[in-house]
């Protein structure tokens, strides 16, 4: 917290598909039911990227609305950063794409994979870019189109996880209290049996493969459970001590979108009303990279937060990997 230069937030934007994926359409698909998912998960539909729409398309719409927000023309980006674990291919990055499709030639752009502690990640890197003094201003998206990874066969997951794209603006301040102000980032690769998703130099896809549908997510969702409830309100006390926040100035806490139950409890054990924290699970489900800048995105022009307040994020994803931020608006 000794850095010369501040990283403030000046805009933000989300996009979502519009094609919706009910609990009763599932049910249709395998053996779950909407009560089921409700009371287990607190979702009920998530967003699926139709023909045409892929992570590049839904975050290069979320930037062009944080663009609005802030004021500000592409061409005045210094950098680019997609969080994402759904790129839209090997490569070239994701990022490269949302800059093409911005109009830019020379900017630079890249991945970042966390999982769903991906946005945190960027942010953290994309401010401290800032902070160093090497960029001014800094796009960080986090992206999925996790439908596309998704066993639709399998009903301990498939139900889970949903599509949209989330930006972040990211601009120098002379004022470093504001902004992105603190950031801790975690990983524990022994947990990769957790949560994974085979494609890659180790398991490249082949008709094998295919036959044992290791393409798809494979989750171990109550090992995961188990880790994401102590997790989470660690991680919120962790960024209120850092921060020398009280429960009254930490106006609001951005949890990753992992399920109702999981937050509900961290908010019980840290003794603060579920209000406290901005939920949509709901509607969106689990969009992993995406689900904390839509959430940020969705709350500010919710009127939630304004300038001045304090926002604590927290996540926890794949890897495993684990993060919390506390961002000044
Ligand atoms: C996935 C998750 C919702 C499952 O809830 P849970 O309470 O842990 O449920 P369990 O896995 O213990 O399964 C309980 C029972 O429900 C069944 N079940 C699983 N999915 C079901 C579904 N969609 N519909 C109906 N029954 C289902 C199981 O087969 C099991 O049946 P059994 O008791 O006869 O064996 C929960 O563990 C979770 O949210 N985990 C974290 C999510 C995650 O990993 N997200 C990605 C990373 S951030």
């Amino acid at each position: 917290m000794s850095n010369t230069f501040g990283a403030i937030l000046t805009g933000t934007g989300s996009a979502l598909p519009e094609k919706r994926l009910t609990n009763d359409d599932l049910s249709k698909m395998v053996d779950t039911n909407d009560e089921w998912i409700v009371q287990r998960t607190g979702i009920k539909e998530r967003r699926i990227a139709g023909e045409g729409e892929s992570t590049a398309t839904l975050a290069t719409a979320a930037a062009r609305k944080a663009l609005d927000a802030a004021g500000l023309k592409a061409s005045e980006l210094d950098l680019i950063i997609v969080a994402t674990i759904t790129p839209e291919m090997i490569f070239p990055s994701t990022a490269c794409f949302v800059a093409a499709s911005l109009g830019l030639r020379s900017t630079p752009a890249f991945d970042m994979a966390a999982a769903c502690s991906g946005f945190i990640y960027a942010l953290n890197t994309g401010a401290n870019f800032i902070k160093a003094g090497q960029y001014k201003t800094v796009m960080v998206i986090g992206a999925e189109t996790l439908s596309r990874i998704v066993d639709y066969t399998d009903r301990a997951s498939c139900i889970l996880f949903g599509d949209g794209a989330g930006a972040a603006i990211l601009q120098r301040s002379n004022d470093s209290s504001k902004g992105l102000v603190y950031a801790s980032l975690h990983a524990d690769g022994n947990g990769a049996e957790a949560m994974k998703c085979m494609p890659g130099s180790l398991h490249p896809v082949n008709a094998a493969m295919l036959d044992t549908r290791d393409q798809y997510i494979k989750l171990k969702g109550r090992e995961v459970y188990k880790f994401a409830v102590t997790k989470f309100a660690e991680l919120i006390e962790d960024a209120m001590r850092v921060a020398e926040l009280s429960k009254d100035d930490l106006r609001l806490i951005i949890p990753h979108q992992v399920n109702q139950r999981i937050i509900d409890s961290a908010m019980e054990k840290l003794e603060m009303g579920p209000e406290k924290a901005h939920v949509n699970i709901d509607r969106y489900g689990n969009t992993s990279a995406a689900s904390i800048p839509i959430a940020l995105d969705e709350a500010l022009r919710a009127g939630r937060l304004s300038p001045g307040d304090a926002v604590v994020f927290v996540a926890f994803g794949a890897g495993l990997t684990w993060a919390n931020a506390v961002l000044k608006i």
